[in-house]
């Protein structure tokens, strides 16, 4: 069993679309294992995006992810990383496959709904992040 951190961010939450991104990864037998709504500070955003941090939209992208309430969610299921990545979709909703939440709600590559771990390595830091031992279970 692998987890993976994923977020509904602030576009997913303002369009309503929590419950639909949380229905899709169940419905592919995916369990959600830890689960809390916050809304980030920017200086949470850019310790979370740290990787990014010499990309040019680093600024934007967490003045974006501290602009509102986004839902933190640890996932668990048998090679969850890369099964949630195919539900989610490409990065750039433009090039997202037909059916993958970010083809079906995402506005452009930065407000994107939803966000998933890339690797092992990245799951354990991003859950690690956001959540500590009593809170997943
Ligand atoms: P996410 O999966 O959360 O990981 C990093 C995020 O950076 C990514 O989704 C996008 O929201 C954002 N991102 C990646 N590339 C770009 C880009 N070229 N311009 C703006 N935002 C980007």
């Amino acid at each position: 069993m692998e987890k993976t951190l994923s977020i509904v961010k602030p576009d997913g939450v303002e369009k309503n679309v929590i419950g639909e991104v949380i229905r899709r990864f169940e419905s592919k037998d995916i369990k959600v294992v830890g689960i809390k709504m916050v809304k980030l500070s920017k200086e949470q955003a850019e310790g979370f995006y740290a990787v990014h941090k010499e990309r040019p939209f680093f600024g934007s992208l967490t003045d974006f992810m501290s602009s509102g309430p986004c839902v933190l969610m640890v996932l668990e299921g048998e090679n969850v990383i890369p099964r949630a990545r195919k539900i989610m979709g490409a990065t750039n909703p433009e090039e997202a496959d037909n059916g993958t939440i970010r083809k079906d709600f995402a506005s452009d590559i930065e407000h994107n709904i939803v966000h998933g771990s890339d690797s092992p390595e990245s799951a354990d830091y991003e859950i690690n992040y956001f959540f500590n031992q009593l809170e997943t279970v």
